[in-house]
């Protein structure tokens, strides 16, 4: 018998993915991530796992669970399993690419635009009954979104998602990133590449869309910081370690930058003291970036498709180690 385990709650229309397959899936119905230990038992003995990005897929969890094919994370990033590790196990490792670039788009650029013109302080300040007249010199005088500049670390999709939505507000967007674009798609984009030094130092706003990898852990640390504007703005949706939380919240508090939108933190979901007593153009949100109802549910569909179709001997679409694809297919010929 060939056996599923999805390790937490996911959206279980998408289990409709394995019907007439025989495959037999088990799901732990709990919203909570179970620690390592427990997660290498309840996995043992399972040749597929659903899995989410906070449930830690390390040597030792797949050296627990040796009859294991495939792992498929439920995220486009998978920085929470070790993929040179199960490429030696031989175990395919798949993620959710596309389903989600837009639903994250549309929040880097809402927490742009709260932490911009200063939204949730408006909020609270109307709901705390302190909006008791109208005035020139409004309390939560914003910055403008309109014409500014906006530099991308990192254009893969969800920064270019970013890039298009930016130019409805007329945007000057600069991007970084390891590999420049073509010409015809910076063109197309309307984006510039530069060097980061210069990225930090003329925008108004950066927004981070790169994946957590051991060169972009602490890219922006306090150097970074110094060398962004004094009123520039920071936004991250893409992954936690990639800034140094306790070198951000002292250059909001020093005034170093002016202000930052965060959907995701170092040691998530832990948040940086600091950066909680900061409240003026500091948004924080609990990792939102793909959530809306339509995009969770693609997600855990394609999580299903590509386990299934690991386990069935075919190449599944989103596969990140492409290196075991030969031993998959040879063994579903194997059990046909
Ligand atoms: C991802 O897919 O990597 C996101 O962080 C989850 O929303």
């Amino acid at each position: 018998m060939t056996r599923v385990l999805v390790s937490q709650e996911i959206i279980e229309d998408a289990l409709e993915e394995f019907e007439g397959t025989g495959i037999t899936v088990d799901v732990r119905r709990d919203h909570r991530p179970l620690p390592p230990e427990e997660l290498r038992g309840a996995a043992a003995g399972y040749d597929g796992l659903i899995c989410l990005l906070t449930d830690r897929i390390d040597a030792e969890f797949l050296a627990a669970c040796p009859q294991l094919r495939v792992v498929a994370g439920v995220a486009v990033g998978f920085d929470n399993i070790d993929v040179a590790a199960a490429t030696r196990a031989g175990v395919a490792v798949t993620n959710t690419p596309r389903v989600l670039t837009d639903a994250t788009a549309d929040l880097a650029f809402t927490l742009l635009l709260s932490t911009a013109r200063r939204v949730p302080e408006g909020d609270a300040f109307l709901r705390g009954g302190q909006y008791t007249h109208w005035r020139i010199n409004q309390e939560q005088l914003g910055v403008d979104v309109f014409g500014a500049t906006l530099g991308l670390f990192g254009i893969g999709q969800i920064g270019r998602a970013v890039a298009r939505r930016a130019r409805g507000f007329e945007m000057t967007v600069l991007y970084h990133d390891v590999q420049r674009l073509a010409g015809e798609d910076e063109r197309e984009l309307g984006v510039t590449y530069v060097e980061l030094v210069e990225l930090l130092a003329r925008s108004d706003f950066v927004s981070v869309h790169a994946p957590l990898t051991d060169s972009t852990r602490h890219r922006f640390d306090a150097a970074a910081f110094a060398a962004m504007k004094p009123s520039a703005m920071l936004i991250n949706t893409a992954r936690g370690p990639i800034v140094d939380e306790a070198a951000l919240a002292a250059a909001l508090r020093d005034g170093v930058i002016a202000g930052a939108g965060l959907d995701v933190y170092e040691h998530e979901p832990a948040v940086d003291p600091g950066l909680l007593e900061l409240r003026e153009r500091v948004v924080l949100l609990p990792h939102l970036g793909s959530a809306t109802g339509t995009t969770r549910r693609e997600m855990c569909r394609m999580a299903a498709r590509n386990v299934r179709d690991a386990l069935l001997g075919r190449r599944p679409e989103n596969l990140v180690n492409p290196e075991v694809a030969d031993r998959l297919v040879a063994a579903g010929e194997g059990s046909g």
